[in-house]
């Protein structure tokens, strides 16, 4: 692979330690994927950030690596294991709140912005069409690649943080424009209304093109907040990390694929009815991937002058909260006894044993619910949920 002078001094440590550590681990990265060379980066955001899946090993390699690493992109964080001011509230332990500190602690010695969420689009780590960005987070990435245009594999933890230290990343798959071509036709022939249908549309599309990225016909509109839904569900059931739909997606399609498959009005049932138990609820939470302050909007709105019955969550990164606050919408949804629940998601905290059931308006919140938690789950619009939340 070649390497620039300044990136073969990093690899024989010119810049440092953690500087060297991290360029071995793009350097072999690259190699395996047969990369010719890197290619700089404009943004990172590193997953693997609650302490719930790092562990001490993991808190260890952080530290090691922030005694002398520095970022040199716009980097920010994926959801910790519980939201970093209120997690008391929450029901976090004492114990595993030290340790999640120390792991922030940790990213902070690296200059990275603490901004745990899964959506760093909408609080500012955006990028813009074309450029080579190195993200972690599945939803993210999908989002990335398919809905702005930039270019980034599904970076793990450690290559990501590899990536802001260094500034650079491999440039093999979705950084090459070849691999971005769709190689499947998906026409689209049911209504799509809310983001929950988007998610479950992803879902049936997911399924069907698994590892081929698909070139969607059919869908006319979709706000941001459909976009977010459809991406976190398509990464979630499918096996690529990016989709074209004709008309939304940035990136130019040179060939229409032969391949054509058709997803219709029972395929999308099929989907909500994958993501439905027959089952009663304790548990309601909203914001996967985090919510927009569009959706803390809708939620204010559809709460004002109701209790919640039932443990209720809305995760979202914290400048989202802020402004929530500014504008009162986090206190009626507070007077109701929802909870915001910022910086973590109910991936990633620790609520094994706490719930039995869920309802959420996102399928990769199904996905984690039972997959993480052993919950069962309801599929249902933010509208439901807050219905299902106070009755
Ligand atoms: Fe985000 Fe957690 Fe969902 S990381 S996409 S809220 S599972």
């Amino acid at each position: 692979m070649f390497l620039t002078n300044e990136e073969q001094k990093m690899l024989d440590g010119e810049f440092g330690y953690a500087t060297q550590k991290s360029m071995e681990i793009l350097a072999a990265l690259g190699d395996i994927f047969g990369a010719e060379k890197m290619v700089p980066v404009t943004s990172v955001q590193i997953a693997g950030v609650s302490y719930h899946n790092l562990g001490d090993a993991g808190l260890a390699f952080l530290e090691d690596f922030s005694r002398d690493g520095k970022t040199r992109v716009l980097t920010t964080l994926n959801p910790a294991g519980m939201d970093l001011e209120n997690w008391k509230n929450l029901g976090i332990s004492e114990e595993f709140a030290g340790k999640q500190e120390q792991v922030i602690d940790a990213f902070k010695k690296f200059g990275v912005i603490t901004t745990c969420t899964c959506t760093p689009y909408l609080i500012g780590n955006l990028p813009s069409y074309g450029q080579h960005i190195a993200w972690s987070e599945s939803s993210a990435v999908s989002f990335a690649n398919s809905v702005i245009g930039a270019r980034t594999n599904r970076e793990g933890g450690p290559s990501a943080l590899a990536s802001s230290l260094t500034g650079k990343t491999p440039a093999y798959g979705l950084h090459l424009a070849e691999n971005r071509q769709p190689k499947i036709t998906v026409d689209f022939r049911a209504e799509l209304k809310t983001s929950s249908d988007f998610g479950a549309a992803a879902l049936a599309i997911g399924k069907i093109v698994k590892e081929k990225i698909p070139l969607i016909r059919g869908i006319k509109n979709a706000n941001v907040d459909q976009l977010k839904n459809f991406s976190a569900s398509f990464a979630t059931y499918s096996g690529t990390a990016m989709y074209n739909i004709e008309s939304i997606s940035p990136d130019r399609v040179c060939e229409i694929p032969e391949e054509v498959v058709t997803i219709e009005e029972a395929q999308l049932k099929e989907a909500v009815d994958f993501l439905n138990d027959d089952t009663e609820v304790d548990f309601v939470s909203i914001g996967c991937p985090h919510c927009s302050i569009n959706e803390i909007a809708e939620i204010a709105k559809l709460l004002k002058g109701k209790k919640v019955t039932k443990e209720t969550w809305i995760t979202t990164a914290r400048p989202m909260k802020q402004i929530a606050d500014n504008v009162g919408y986090s206190k009626i949804i507070e007077e109701s006894g929802a909870k915001f629940a910022c910086d973590t998601c109910l991936a990633v905290a620790p609520l094994k044993g706490r719930f039995k059931a869920i309802a959420t308006n996102s399928a990769k919140g199904c996905y984690y619910g039972r997959g993480s938690n052993g919950f069962k789950t309801r599929y249902m619009s933010l509208e439901k949920c807050v219905e299902e939340a106070t009755k």
